[in-house]
């Protein structure tokens, strides 16, 4: 989609240069054929699922498709996929477009099943999310990760959660969960009657991949002012600072978001 940025922004621009020069006319043809066109592709992308006879999923709109309602803040974003899993259980999947990238969500647990064990050479890679510039190293995650290189990974990660390995680790899951129950304890023994349970369990969870994967403890639960944890729910913080970061890095050239170290792992740099 690299090409449709460049030919928009230029679109955008000689649009702009020939209103400040009065040439208005040039000015209108030009928005006229670009909305045109915009139309039109947005008619071609948008009909992918109506193409292959696939149903799609109600409530797609120009240029961002389902995108709007699976962002809409007044739901969990699962709601989106349980409403079509319920509309469009009979279908076995249904279409959906975010923007104007097709995605299909599967409803039916044979085709899952087909497409994760049986079919898997054909859907190896997850959605395409190249990250370039400062923030390049997070192409290495599992979950951005491709191909033989994805492979590879996987097979030095998949020994980890093999049954020995979880029972070695289960008594350390254990202590930690022990320590946050006493922790819960006091905070009631103190007639407190709201516990913050999302904070709990970030620190549960903190603490658990400490040991485990690190051997390294955290101190999450024990401790409210750990250092650690501090720093990591900032970081981890999705909110809207984390969304609009992500759009301005895949609008701004690389450089310029390097420089102004902008992106969704800008607040992870702490950790480098
Ligand atoms: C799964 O794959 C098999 C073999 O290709 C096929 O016969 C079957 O219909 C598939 N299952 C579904 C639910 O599509």
């Amino acid at each position: 989609m690299g090409w449709l940025k460049t030919s928009i922004f230029s679109w955008l621009g000689v649009m702009g240069v020939t209103l400040f020069a009065s040439a208005q006319w040039i000015t209108c043809t030009l928005l006229i054929t670009g909305v045109t066109a915009i139309a039109i592709l947005d008619h071609i992308n948008r009909g992918y699922w109506r193409k292959l006879g696939i149903v799609t999923s109600d409530g797609s709109v120009p240029i961002f498709g389902h995108f709007l309602s699976f962002m809409d803040t007044k739901k969990l974003a699962w709601e989106f996929i349980n409403n079509n899993y319920e509309k469009y259980y009979e279908s076995k999947y249904v279409g959906s477009y975010f923007f104007w990238s097709p995605n299909l969500i599967v409803t039916d647990p044979e085709v899952v099943k087909n497409i994760t064990i049986k079919d898997f050479d054909h859907f190896v890679d997850r959605r395409e999310f190249k990250i370039e510039g400062k923030d390049k190293y997070a192409n290495e995650m599992l979950t951005l990760a491709e191909g033989s290189h994805w492979k590879g990974i996987r097979s030095v990660l998949s020994p980890t959660f093999s049954s020995g390995k979880m029972k070695n680790m289960f008594p350390l899951v254990m202590e930690k969960a022990d320590a946050l129950m006493k922790k819960l304890h006091k905070i009631t023994g103190n007639d407190e009657t709201t516990v913050d349970m999302k904070d709990c369990l970030g620190r549960l969870t903190v603490d658990v991949i400490g040991t485990c994967a690190f051997g390294f403890e955290s101190n999450c639960i024990e401790d409210e002012t750990a250092e650690f944890e501090k720093k990591l729910a900032k970081a981890s913080d999705q909110g809207l600072e984390m969304f609009l970061g992500l759009i301005a890095r895949n609008i701004l050239p690389t450089k310029v978001a390097d420089y102004f170290d902008i992106g969704a792992m800008a607040r992870w740099h702490y950790f480098k």
